[in-house]
């Protein structure tokens, strides 16, 4: 059977093999849980999943640009208020950097409230010679590395539900309560940032900012409306765990349609995306806006017959293919890509990850990925573009607004001994706050000139 010859409904990915799912010890407590979370709320509201859709059909045409990023995995325990502001900030700050440089509105989409389950490449890992489970992401298990921490826990989905819900409900007070006006442009600047090149930078954009306003309302031009003292960020992670997914799914009585009400936009993982498995067939039938991460191995067969299944009516918007080739591969993999797509007129908005591929252990033992690789990536993504005549539509990132050395390099050039100062990450290696903006002034001069 392939996805496309049966009738979609929020379950019918149970026919199908689905991949990367806990091996949950007993099935009773997990269809407890399930049942609870069918009846609770839906996260997000099928109009603003509909209003996102709209803006990615810009991005598909260049008409706007996607930034998508935030924490590898979420980690319950640091699911406090300041967290939550200073990662905002920075994608907000990363916005304005990109806004102002491309003329173009920026679309603003986190990995946050939600991004709770992660695909591993095994599913034990060996700690001090004793094989234990992987850690899975907070909504399945504790990434302590001991056997007991290890056991999923269905409860956890639950708990992931509530974290969602109280994350979103911060993220919609910070950005429509005033903390996101333009007119505090300067105060998304963080302590430990202003001092340094990329905090002076910004300083003077944000100045800039600044005085526009000032000229609009010297020139009786009013600013008190919501493009200026709001703005609007949007949430999404991987639909991996699909238990959850089907239990966030939901038909909108506005228009009858099914959208998973976990997220606004839903993205498959690299593991998970065979055209006849059960995360393909469960997404092809939400109308959410779908990511898709394609690795160096893509088959570009298999990714065309992959965009049939999602997209049967090239709805521009509906499908961003996020490239994470690895700064190495991308000049030779990216053109067959972008050709192959090209000739099938497929609407794609084109998002580079330039951090999945990118991952290296360091001496210390810590997984890590270096500045100048992220930034070739980038670079070589837009100039094949570029070149190609296609359109590159947005970056995707792991980043935090913590002061962590995850990542090497960058202004203060991290070395490798330097990463155990502040390793904090449970999952993959994430840019600071510090190392995201200079990404942001980067591509910012890259769409300058
Ligand atoms: C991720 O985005 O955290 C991830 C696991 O990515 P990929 O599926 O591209 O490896
Ligand atoms: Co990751």
């Amino acid at each position: 059977m392939t996805p496309t010859n049966n009738a979609w409904s929020k379950s019918s990915w149970k026919e199908f093999t689905a991949l990367q799912q806990p091996l949950w010890p007993e099935q009773t407590e997990v269809d407890r849980v399930l049942a609870d979370l069918s009846q609770l709320p839906p996260l997000v509201f099928a109009g603003e999943i509909r209003a996102l859709k709209s803006l990615l059909a810009k991005a598909v045409r260049g008409d706007a640009f996607l930034l998508q990023g935030g924490d590898c995995s979420e980690d319950f325990s640091k699911i406090t208020a300041p967290k939550i502001r200073e990662t905002l900030k920075v994608l907000l700050q990363m916005a304005i950097i990109l806004t102002y440089a491309g003329g173009k509105p920026v679309i603003k989409v986190g990995r946050i409230a939600g991004q709770f389950a992660k695909p591993r490449s095994s599913n034990t890992e060996t700690v001090n010679g004793i094989e234990i489970p992987s850690y899975r992401g907070d909504m399945v298990n504790r990434p302590e590395p001991i056997e007991a921490a290890r056991i999923p826990n269905p409860k956890y989905m639950m708990k992931g539900y509530n974290m969602a819900a109280s994350t979103l409900n911060l993220l919609r007070a910070f950005t429509k309560g005033g903390f996101a006006t333009l007119q505090r442009v300067h105060s998304w600047n963080q302590e430990f940032v202003i001092q340094s090149p990329m905090g002076r930078s910004y300083e003077r954009l944000a100045k800039q900012i600044e005085q526009a306003i000032k000229f609009m309302e010297t020139i009786g031009i009013p600013t008190d409306n919501p493009q200026i003292t709001q703005t609007e960020l949007f949430t999404s992670h991987e639909a991996l765990l699909l238990e959850y997914e089907e239990a966030l799914t939901r038909v909108d009585s506005t228009s009858n349609g099914w959208y998973d009400c976990s997220a606004h936009m839903l993205w498959i993982g690299e593991r998970t995306r065979q055209v006849d498995g059960a995360h393909v067939e469960f997404l092809r039938g939400v109308l959410n806006p779908i990511g898709v991460k394609i690795g160096p191995t893509y088959d570009l067969d298999d990714v065309k017959r992959l965009i049939d299944v999602l997209n049967p009516d090239n709805e521009a918007g509906r499908i961003t293919l996020i490239t994470r080739l690895g700064m190495k591969k991308i000049d030779k993999v990216l053109p067959p890509l972008l050709r192959g797509m090209k000739k099938e007129g497929f609407n794609i908005v084109w998002s580079c990850d330039p951090m999945h591929a990118n991952t290296y252990t360091a001496e210390s033992g810590h997984k890590t990925r270096n500045f100048n690789d992220i930034l070739s990536e980038i670079t070589c993504f837009f100039e094949t573009h570029w070149s190609e005549g296609t359109i590159p539509g947005g970056v995707h990132f792991e980043m935090t607004g913590e002061n962590v050395t995850e990542c090497t390099g960058g202004a203060r050039n991290i070395i490798d001994e330097e990463l155990h100062h502040n390793y904090l990450t449970t999952c993959d290696p994430r840019l600071n706050a510090e190392q995201s903006l200079e990404v942001a002034f980067q591509i910012a001069d890259m769409i300058r000139s």
